[in-house]
């Protein structure tokens, strides 16, 4: 497909073409399709990060068919930062596209300071969604999320400001995020009794970390709510760019907040070693492989990467070439993740 050079930031107008590589899998029991790839905006969206290339990422995604756009209210840094920027340049090149987006964003950690800032309150999560509202200049969200589970407040609260959400028109859909198999099937029948069926669960799933096996997934099949799985690359760990040492351009080195260098243990390097082999026996990298591993499961609806930079995404968008694993590959890949 033709790539468009966006290194000189003309006046953007997307890809002709950019429906036509990606793939689009049903979320759950409803009516939307979401690329097999979404875009997250955690880490390289803040207001220490270079604008131009904030830009230049988000032209090229959505340029590759990746319609959907995942925030949070306190991605940064500073908190907010990263749906400020993306406000900024959904401004400037995306307010034709509006309609071919599904935006996502979310409230559930640390925001502002006080009671009210944190968790899953009614008094929180509508006040922190208007913020991030008037942060992105948009009227709606297409997907509001409950970020992770607040033991101290009752479901029935936080399930019901996201049905109040809904109501407003404040977002169109909700979901949940970090939520066990067994909170999920609470939240889910709470969600459904108020008419806001959940659309989606956002876990961490990759093939170094596999909890949402542990009895989500079915939960999430049983209910017909779709997911989105984030960090597939283990924050970059599954690409390989590890094995040889520490690039100076790398998460790990430039951002040691949530992967540390400690984290990334000879242990660790030897089974990523032994994984990238056989991705390059499938002619695919790791970073490919480890993305077509999580499309493999129809519950999985979109892998939800990060990227640094635009090559990674068309790179990313590539594993969409060879899906399917022979049942050889998959006994290796379970010896190498079980050793
Ligand atoms: N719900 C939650 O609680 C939660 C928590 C965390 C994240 N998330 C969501 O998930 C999204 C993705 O998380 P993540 O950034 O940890 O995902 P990830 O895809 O596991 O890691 C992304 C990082 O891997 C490297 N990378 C990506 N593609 C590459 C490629 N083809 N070749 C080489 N390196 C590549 C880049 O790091 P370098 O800087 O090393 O280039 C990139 O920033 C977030 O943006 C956010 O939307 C949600």
């Amino acid at each position: 497909m033709k790539i468009n050079d966006h290194n000189a930031l003309k006046p953007y107008e997307a890809s002709a073409e950019r429906y036509e590589t990606m793939q689009y899998r049903r979320c759950g029991r409803s009516g939307i399709d979401l690329p097999l790839i979404s875009l997250g905006l955690w880490h390289n969206f803040g207001h220490t990060d270079d604008f131009k290339n904030q830009r230049i990422l988000l032209r090229r995604a959505f340029d590759l068919g990746i319609t959907h756009f995942d925030l949070a209210n306190n991605y940064g840094p500073p908190f907010g930062a990263a749906e400020e920027n993306f406000g900024r340049i959904l401004k400037k090149d995306f307010l034709p596209y509006r309609d071919e987006l599904i935006i996502s964003s979310k409230a559930g950690w640390d925001m502002w300071p006080g009671p009210y800032g944190n968790f899953g309150s009614k008094k929180y999560l509508v006040a922190s969604l208007d913020q991030s509202l008037k942060r992105m200049g948009l009227d709606y969200v297409d997907i509001f999320y409950h970020h992770r589970p607040d033991p101290m407040t009752p479901l029935e609260e936080t399930m019901g400001a996201l049905d109040l959400i809904v109501r407003q028109g404040k977002a169109l859909y909700v979901g949940i995020s970090q939520y066990s198999a067994e909170e999920t099937s609470l939240a889910a029948k709470i969600l459904k009794e108020l008419g806001t069926p959940c659309l989606i669960h956002q876990p961490r799933y990759s093939m170094l970390d596999r909890w949402a096996e542990n009895g989500l997934l079915d939960v999430l099949e049983e209910e017909g709510i779709g997911s989105i799985a984030f960090s597939p690359l283990e924050q970059g760990v599954l690409t390989g760019k590890y094995l040889k040492g520490f690039p100076e351009d790398s998460r790990a080195v430039k951002d040691g907040r949530y992967l540390t260098k400690d984290s990334i243990t000879p242990e660790l390097l030897a089974k990523v070693k032994a994984l990238n082999e056989i991705a390059e026996q499938r002619g695919q990298n790791l970073a490919q492989m480890a993305i077509a591993w999580l499309l493999k499961d129809p519950r999985i609806t979109t892998v939800l990467v990060g990227v640094s930079k635009a090559e990674q995404l068309l790179d990313n968008v590539n594993s969409l070439k060879v899906l399917d694993f022979s049942t050889e590959e998959l006994q290796k890949i379970e010896e190498i993740l079980n050793a």
